[in-house]
Parts: C-alpha cells; sequence; structure tokens
C-alpha cells in the first residue's frame, strides 16, 4: 500500500506544506504544494504564535486544495539558534550468558551514551546512534547477533530550547494538525539532497535559508555535528538597501535578477548599469553591475569563512571527500558554489531534492530541501512512538528516556 506524507517547513521566508505518496523509500510522487510567505518567524524561531499560525494554516490550506487530501499529521523540521549539537558515547557490558549482542544491550548502551547533564531548559530532539565498537573495534553499523563482552555506541545528541520547540508544536496544532516527529532542519535537508555515498566518504550540507544557514557533517555514514549560523540570503538583501539606499524589495529585486557571487570586471562593462528606485520617492539612480557585484561577493566571502569555521569547530579533521553540498534558497545565487570552491579548495555542488514525481516542477530545487527531506525522513525512520504526537497545549508530553530509545531502535535496526 502506498504511503501519504506531508510535510511542514516554517521557514524565516517561507512556509511550504507538502502532501505526496511514497512509491518507495527513494521516490515521492507529489500531490499537492502550498506555498507561503512565513510571518512570526526570526531565525528559525517562533516570535509571534499567532502570525505563525495563520502563515502556517493558509499554507496547510493550499496544499489540502490542491491535493484533495485533508492533512491531520505532519513532520515539522525544527531550526534555529537554540538548537544544540554534541557526541557522546556509552560503554555497557554484553547481558547476554553467551556473549551475543541483543537489542537490549544495544538500548541500554544508547541510554548510557545519554546519561549527560542537559539543562531543565533544554530537551533532546535527536539521539542518534552514529557507529558502535565491540571488544575495542570500531566502525560497527549493526552490532546485534555479533559476539562480544563490551558494547560502546557512539551517538549524536541534539538539544534544543523547550520554549523554542513548545511554541513550535504549539503554532502548528493551533493550525489544526499533529505532529509526526520534529526533525531538525539540515538532517531533513541531507535526506533530500546528499547519497549514501556521500555520507559515507564525508560530506558537509549547508542550507542556506533566508536568515539562518544550517551545517551538518556526516562521516562514516553517520552524523557528526549540527549547528546553525545566523546569516542567509536576507543579509545580501540588507547589505543592498545599506550600500546603494535601495528599498528593500529592490534590493531582493536586483539581487535575483542581476546578483552573483563574483563580482567578475571581465564579465561586465563599465556602461552595465541599471536603472533603480532610491528611497527618496521619485528619484531615481544608476547602478553598476560591478559594485552590485562586489557589494554580494563580500558578504559571500564572509559565509565561506564562517561555514569553514563551523567545519573546523566540528572537531572532524579527517578527509571530506564529497566535500560541500550547498542548498537552500540562497544556495541559487550565481556562482556560489565557485566561489566557495576557489575559497576552500573542496568540491562543492548544488544539492536538489531527488526522486520526485507528480507536481514536481517546482519542488526539486534547492529551497525545497528541507520540505522534501522532512518527507524522506518520515519515510526512513518513521515515528510509531514519536514523543511529540498529540502534545497537549499544556506540557507536550515529554517521553521517557527509554521511550524514546525504543523509538529510535526501531528505527535504526534491521
Ligand atoms: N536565485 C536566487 N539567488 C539568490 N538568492 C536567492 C535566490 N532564490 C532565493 N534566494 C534567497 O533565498 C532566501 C530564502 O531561502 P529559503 O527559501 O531556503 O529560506 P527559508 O527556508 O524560508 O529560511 P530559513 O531556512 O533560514 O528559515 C531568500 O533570502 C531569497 O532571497
Ligand atoms: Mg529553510
Amino acid at each position: 500500500m502506498r504511503r501519504t506524507l506531508v510535510s511542514i517547513d516554517v521557514g524565516t521566508t517561507k512556509v511550504c506544506t507538502i502532501v505526496a505518496q511514497a512509491h518507495d523509500e527513494h521516490r515521492l510522487n507529489v500531490l499537492g504544494v502550498g506555498l507561503t510567505q512565513s510571518k512570526g518567524v526570526d531565525k528559525g524561531v517562533i516570535v509571534n504564535i499567532d502570525d505563525a499560525v495563520s502563515a502556517i494554516a493558509t499554507s496547510i490550506e493550499k496544499a489540502e486544495r490542491l491535493s484533495g487530501y485533508r492533512i491531520d499529521t505532519a513532520y515539522v523540521g525544527v531550526a534555529g539558534r537554540h538548537v544544540a549539537s554534541l557526541n557522546s558515547r556509552g560503554v555497557v557490558a554484553v547481558s547476554h550468558p553467551e556473549q551475543e549482542i541483543t537489542p537490549y544491550d544495544v538500548g541500554r548502551a544508547v541510554e548510557a551514551a545519554q546519561a549527560i547533564a542537559i539543562p531543565t531548559q533544554r530537551e533532546v530532539v535527536h539521539i542518534i546512534p552514529r557507529a558502535y565498537i565491540v571488544d575495542g573495534h570500531e566502525g560497527i553499523r549493526d552490532p546485534v547477533g555479533m559476539s562480544g563482552f563490551r558494547l560502546e555506541v557512539e551517538t549524536h545528541i541534539v538539544t534544543g530550547e523547550v520554549m523554542a520547540i513548545q511554541n513550535l508544536i504549539k503554532s502548528v496544532q493551533r493550525a489544526g494538525v499533529e505532529i509526526d516527529d520534529l526533525i531538525l532542519q539540515p538532517l531533513a535537508s541531507g535526506e533530500a539532497v546528499l547519497t549514501p555515498e556521500d555520507k559515507d566518504r564525508g560530506v558537509v550540507l549547508v542550507d542556506i535559508g533566508g536568515t539562518t544557514t544550517d551545517v551538518a557533517l556526516f562521516v562514516q555514514g553517520g552524523i557528526w555535528h549540527t549547528s546553525v549560523i545566523p546569516v542567509g540570503g536576507a543579509h545580501f538583501t540588507n547589505d543592498i538597501v545599506y550600500v546603494l539606499h535601495t528599498p528593500h524589495n529592490t534590493a531582493e529585486y536586483l539581487k535575483l535578477k542581476y546578483g552573483t557571487a563574483i563580482a567578475d570586471a571581465d564579465a561586465v562593462h563599465d556602461d552595465d548599469l541599471i536603472d533603480a528606485d532610491t528611497l527618496v520617492v521619485g528619484e531615481r539612480q544608476q547602478i553598476s553591475r560591478q559594485l552590485l557585484g562586489e557589494i554580494l561577493q563580500a558578504r559571500a566571502e564572509q559565509m565561506v569563512e564562517l561555514i569553514y569555521e563551523e567545519i573546523q569547530r566540528s572537531g572532524y579533521d579527517g578527509l571530506l571527500q564529497s566535500g560541500i553540498v550547498i542548498t537552500g534558497g540562497a544556495a541559487q545565487l550565481p556562482r556560489f558554489d565557485e566561489l566557495m570552491r576557489d575559497m576552500l579548495g573542496m568540491p562543492v555542488r548544488i544539492g536538489k531534492p531527488t526522486g520526485l514525481s507528480g507536481l514536481a516542477e517546482s519542488t526539486d530545487t534547492p529551497p525545497y530541501a528541507t520540505s522534501v527531506g522532512l518527507l524522506y525522513w518520515g519515510l526512513r525512520h518513521g515515528q510509531s512512538e514519536s514523543p511529540y504526537r498529540g502534545a497537549g497545549q499544556n506540557g507536550w508530553g515529554r517521553a521517557s528516556i527509554y521511550d524514546r530509545l525504543k523509538n529510535w531502535l526501531r528505527e535504526f535496526l534491521p
């Protein structure tokens, strides 16, 4: 039977709801897309619930109308500066009398890894087992059935602020939809634009959105580091407003129509001038394309530096053979990939969601990486005991560690 799934990406620029039917784990038939301008969201966090609810509700209605499907539940992305991640190791002695590792041992090991101090205002969003070590032998993906005395697990733990998460849940629920699961946005984007080979060979996913850039580093098939940098596409636009004194919508137009991340003097001529508004009503100005390019290049270079710093901060110093995959709306700025390649000396490609059919024309572009990735996440990892499901408005039922573990184990074990 084909499964129908729904995702809601509450971004800073847009809210996007997608209804799709799954062919298999790698192919989705898009039935409907509901896109609307985002409101009440700043740097990935909801700052005005009423505005956010109205934008989310509009996006849901549009998707329902287009697909003819009534949306009851959805996979929802979570992001923002409040999200933090760390790697933690858990160790247990194998309990079986004949030293054969069982799912129970794996569960205990993951539980041990979670025995870290998490402040009360923070909540665990994901506990992802990355790899296992049996009696000192590293890099084991599935230890169940193996013999050993000592089982260790390396996990990636993502936490977020309870209030920020609660406001997101509340907003989606007030728009009339229950949550299947909350997924960290870059993890979702990774599901849509990265291949298993990328993750095996080492890759950095960079989702450049409206006011945030999400970074996720994968090595040996698993997630190693996640973080959020508070700059995005809107900063390019604001720079144009600031330097050229244009209205905001003119600056956005100039960026989308003439923007480039490399101000190449050879490619533009002195007389390449653009007629544009000024901040004074009725007054016009002539803007040089070279200057526009220089403004954008300065910001793009700063973003590449911040991304590089984040890669260094991850503590991973091995090879990232698959390099960097950029996605999100601002990854479409012409020559951004080229600039990054030149500056970092690593392979860089633009990531677009794959495996789509149906109403796919627009959804297979970078701004939809998170929306499509949420669907793939739901398809591949499921949610049956998600702690967020059916969360009440007055306290959202913090699931016990054990419940979460059972959930995760089912997802990651055969
Ligand atoms: N062709 C393009 N060239 C340059 N920038 C672009 C282009 N298309 C879209 N953008 C920029 O991408 C940004 C929006 O990206 P996206 O839709 O991924 O954001 P979002 O998901 O709503 O935000 P966030 O993920 O930060 O919450 C805007 O700043 C927009 O100007
Ligand atoms: Mg986004």
